[in-house]
């Protein structure tokens, strides 16, 4: 059986969740902890019952001597970049949060850099792992909503995140909203071809940035994707996964976020309603869902759902969004 030899990067919150999943895997043996403020990782080890080493930074050498060959990148977006790399070029396989960096030509980088080390980059995206999400896309199938042109997510909360977060230029876009951009990806089953985004930040904002956004996106198959989102949002929350709503030639399928979604179609000269079968097994949800996905994807030598290679249209259409929020203009993906 392949050994997973782990070094954790970044032994913030993030961090726990993802060790709390590998502890209860038999082919994982943790090597290292990484963070640049060393309480971080002591505390980390201490709290999860760990006896591996820690240090204040990854590098190859440490790699080497202690046979990693699995890293996670758990640190903030800035030093996705640094860490990632530095993985991959030592050999390591890479298992990163979202999102890639906080700057698309590292990114577009990343993705090269995997290329040629010919080691894999596979990226935390659990917003596509739960039962609800998994059951409104039965929903969204030809057969029963027919041809999509409308998906609209709306995202209302109004939490006051310190750290990296509060000091980001455009902390919905980027931190938050990559998690809906690609999950009208999975939705959809296409990708942007153009966006307009106006972001803005109310008075009564926690964030130095903008952390209200309206985005338009027009998809390759010719739907509409429109995201309203903020974090300055006092009142009637929305689900952190957002509520949905996608037209269709046929109906309306509508998520709220939770596990129930409907579907309103006309059949036979009235409206039905159809819920979806729930073919998706949910052993797992979240983080452990998407962190099992990619384990299993490495361990088969297939490519996971969320491989670099694919999840940069993601990241692109984030920094597509923020450019067309700086320009004032339509921009279009390449
Ligand atoms: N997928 C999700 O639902 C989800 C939820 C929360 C956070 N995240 C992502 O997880 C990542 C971490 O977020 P968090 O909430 O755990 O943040 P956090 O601030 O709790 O933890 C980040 C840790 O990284 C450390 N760090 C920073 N720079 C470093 C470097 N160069 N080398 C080593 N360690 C470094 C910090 O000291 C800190 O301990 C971010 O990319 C964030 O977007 C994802």
């Amino acid at each position: 059986m392949k050994k997973f030899n782990v070094a954790v990067v970044g032994c913030g919150w993030a961090a726990g969740v993802w060790v709390d999943y590998a502890l209860t895997r038999d082919d994982v043996e943790f090597k290292l902890l990484v963070d640049i403020n060393i309480d971080a990782a002591n505390e980390l080890r201490k709290s999860k019952n760990l006896s591996c080493e820690v240090a204040r930074k990854l590098d190859r050498d440490i790699i080497e001597r202690l046979g990693v060959n699995l890293v996670f990148d758990t640190t903030i977006p800035d030093a996705h970049f640094e860490t990632v790399t530095t993985a991959l070029k030592a050999g390591c396989d890479v298992f990163g949060e979202k999102p890639m960096s906080s700057s698309l030509e590292q990114a577009r980088k990343m993705v090269e850099i995997a290329k040629e080390t010919g080691r894999t980059y596979s990226i935390m995206q659990n917003y596509r792992y739960n039962r609800g999400i998994r059951g409104f896309k039965e929903l969204l199938s030809p057969e029963i909503i027919g041809d999509l042109g409308t998906l609209h997510a709306d995202f209302f909360l109004n939490p006051n995140f310190s750290g990296f977060r509060a000091e980001m230029e455009s902390p919905l876009i980027l931190d938050m909203a990559i998690h809906s951009f690609d999950e009208a990806r999975f939705l959809s089953g296409a990708d942007a071809v153009s966006v307009y985004c106006h972001e803005y930040n109310p008075s009564w904002s926690y964030y130095k940035g903008d952390i209200s956004a309206v985005v338009i996106f027009e998809m390759s198959n010719g739907a509409v994707f429109s995201y309203h989102g903020s974090w300055a949002a006092p009142g009637f929350n929305t689900s952190w996964n957002c509520n949905w709503r996608a037209v269709g030639s046929k109906g309306t399928a509508l998520w709220n976020g939770g596990w129930e979604s409907q579907a309103e179609v006309y059949r036979n000269g009235e409206f039905v309603r159809v819920e979806p079968k729930f073919t998706w097994d949910h052993t797992l949800e979240n983080q452990p869902a998407c962190l099992a996905a990619m384990f299993k994807a490495l361990k088969e030598g297939y490519e996971a759902e969320t491989i670099c290679t694919d999840n940069i249209k993601s990241i692109e259409m984030v920094f597509a969004a923020i450019e067309s929020s700086r320009t004032g203009k339509k921009v279009w993906l390449k």
